[in-house]
């Protein structure tokens, strides 16, 4: 039996996590639960599967929790995420919490030993080296693109890789160039062809920011240099990544677009759960197509490569600026169009220091939120 914390468990991969526990109570049971402010749907998830701990970072839904649940530890805050985040009694760490909030606990539970399903990209993207300093258990990736690398990795030598090959659907604008994009409103980047999740990522997929962030995760994941690390549109989303070896060959994982996949094969590695997935039908799918990502136009993913060429806290910094302007994008003060040029300027403006703790890193993503504002400021 795997006991489990999942962190980020009312959002999108949290509620996929709580779906295979419930199909495989014999092999997991949940120690810990933590998430930002939903109460209404910890309660459900509470009464269902009776953690020792919960956490939610907003002070008030955490008291409408403790009102509710007197037996349960019910904490808030970032303590109370952390201590969800490294309970004794827990071996594996879910972190699904959205964004650069998922960081500090991620980072504090690779500190308490446990194995790791990480779905929250911003922990490597930012603090990349400094976690795999740290980390003393495996971290087992979530992201579909990461669990399709890491599975297409078994066996074989890190000598015998000539490039990790990610795919990336292309989102809702794949094919459009920045004049068509002008006008484009947050409810049209929303709605992504091929894959269900938070707002936050969605947004990303649309601008090609996210594939950028995974770029930099799959650089920490595996250790390969960034031009070893290539990226392909394939918009069917049924092959989820691919290796290409020194002699030419290309080994790939396919499977249907359903995040319930990744997770499992995390939970169960390196055993797989049996019917996870719907069966995939290659004739059913008929074509599946590949084409070069377009740079000029999603130019934030150019941007990720030149952040984790400068190294140290760059990341970091695209991450912070992103996270602000996507904020923004969605509140409707900043165009879809400005993303990327919003980024680059506040990535222009920094001067990255090596990261030797997680302070330089809160310190760095402060920053480039301040610098942010600042610039918002001098647009009124
Ligand atoms: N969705 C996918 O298919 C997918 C695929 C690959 C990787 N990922 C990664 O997985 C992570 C989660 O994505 P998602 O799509 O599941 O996001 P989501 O649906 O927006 O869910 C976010 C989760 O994080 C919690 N949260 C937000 N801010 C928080 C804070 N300050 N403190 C504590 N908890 C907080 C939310 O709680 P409330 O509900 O209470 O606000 C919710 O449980 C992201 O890093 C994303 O890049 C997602």
């Amino acid at each position: 039996m795997k006991r489990l914390s999942v962190l980020g468990s009312t959002g999108s991969i949290g509620r996929a996590t709580l779906d295979i526990v419930r199909r495989y109570p014999e092999r997991f049971s949940v120690k810990g639960l933590a998430a930002g402010s939903n109460d209404e749907l910890m309660t459900q998830q509470i009464e269902e599967f009776r953690p020792d701990v919960v956490a939610l970072m907003d002070e008030d839904s955490a008291q409408r929790l403790k009102i509710r649940f007197r037996e349960l530890e019910v904490l808030s805050g970032k303590e109370g995420l952390v201590r969800v985040a490294t309970l004794e009694e827990v071996d594996f760490v879910l972190s699904a919490i959205s964004g650069a909030s998922g960081l500090v606990p991620t980072y504090e539970a690779v500190r308490a030993g446990k194995t790791i399903g990480l779905a929250n990209k911003e922990t490597l993207v930012m603090a990349g080296d400094l976690i795999n300093r740290e980390a003393r258990a495996p971290i087992i990736p979530v992201d579909s693109e990461h669990s399709a690398l890491f599975q297409c990795l078994q066996g074989h030598r890190a000598e015998d890789v000539r490039k990790l090959i990610l795919t990336a659907s292309g989102g809702p604008f794949r094919g459009m160039k920045k004049e068509q994009l002008k006008n484009v409103t947050g409810e049209d980047a929303l709605r992504h062809p091929t894959w269900q999740m938070g707002r936050k990522i969605t947004i990303d997929s649309a601008t090609l920011m996210n594939k950028g962030l995974e770029v930099i995760e799959a650089h920490h994941l595996f250790g390969f240099k960034p031009e070893q690390i290539d990226v392909v549109i394939h918009h069917q989303s049924i092959v989820h990544s691919m290796v290409e070896f020194i002699d030419g060959s290309l080994i790939a994982q396919l499977s249907l677009p359903d995040m319930r996949g990744p997770i499992a094969y995390a939970l169960s590695y390196p055993e797989r759960l049996p019917e996870v997935l719907d069966r995939c039908s290659l004739s059913e799918l008929g074509t599946l197509s590949f084409e070069e990502p377009d740079m000029e136009t999603f130019s934030c993913l150019r941007l990720c490569y030149r952040a984790l060429r400068m190294g140290g806290t760059a990341p970091t910094v695209v991450n912070a600026a992103d996270e602000k302007a996507v904020e923004g994008f969605l509140e409707g003060f900043i165009g879809f169009n400005e993303i990327p040029v919003i980024i680059d300027e506040i990535l222009s403006l920094h001067q990255p220091k090596e990261v030797q703790s997680i302070e330089d890193v809160l310190e760095a993503d402060r920053w480039a939120r301040e610098k942010f504002d600042e610039l918002m400021e001098e647009r009124v």
